[in-house]
């Protein structure tokens, strides 16, 4: 168990470091691109970032499923897979916006990309309250 939760909040935190750092990087990236008109540096590190952290959030979900499965899927963590499923989403979409900013397309605008960001630390911070308080 303890092994199992160590690799699953490591996960976790790699798979976070990108959810919190895309959608901001997409704002430089667009501001880059307005410049040079050319996928540059740090267009490479935003989508290397996000692609390298879709495996980190594979695994993050395997062991959490395998904790799942320890604890007996109790009414906190059905809560916390929807939440998880919900920001899983979120990063589906930034995928899709990294996928357009690597065509030279940018749609949104900086308040947008920064409104989006923010709802990620909202998510994550009620599934960690769900996971750490375990309030039913
Ligand atoms: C399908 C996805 C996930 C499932 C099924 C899942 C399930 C679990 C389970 C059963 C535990 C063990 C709880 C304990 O031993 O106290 C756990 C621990 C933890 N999970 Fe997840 N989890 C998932 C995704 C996530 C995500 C996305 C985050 C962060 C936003 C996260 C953060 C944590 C943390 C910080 C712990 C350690 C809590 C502690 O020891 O007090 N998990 N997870």
């Amino acid at each position: 168990m303890t092994w199992l939760k160590i690799i699953h909040i490591l996960c976790v935190m790699g798979w976070m470091t990108s959810i919190f750092a895309v959608p901001r990087a997409l704002i430089y990236w667009k501001r880059d691109f307005a410049k040079t008109g050319e996928f540059g540096p740090l267009g490479d590190l935003t989508y290397r970032l996000y692609r390298f952290s879709a495996g980190l959030a594979v695994i993050a979900a395997i062991t959490g499923l395998w904790l799942g499965v320890l604890w007996g899927f109790p009414a906190w963590l059905h809560a916390k897979i929807a939440l998880v499923v919900l920001l899983a989403a979120h990063y589906v979409w930034t995928g899709v916006l990294v996928g357009r900013a690597k065509r030279g397309e940018f749609r949104e605008s900086d308040l947008f990309l920064r409104i989006f960001n923010e709802i990620s630390v909202v998510g994550t911070i009620a599934i960690l309250w769900l996971v750490v308080a375990k309030p039913f």
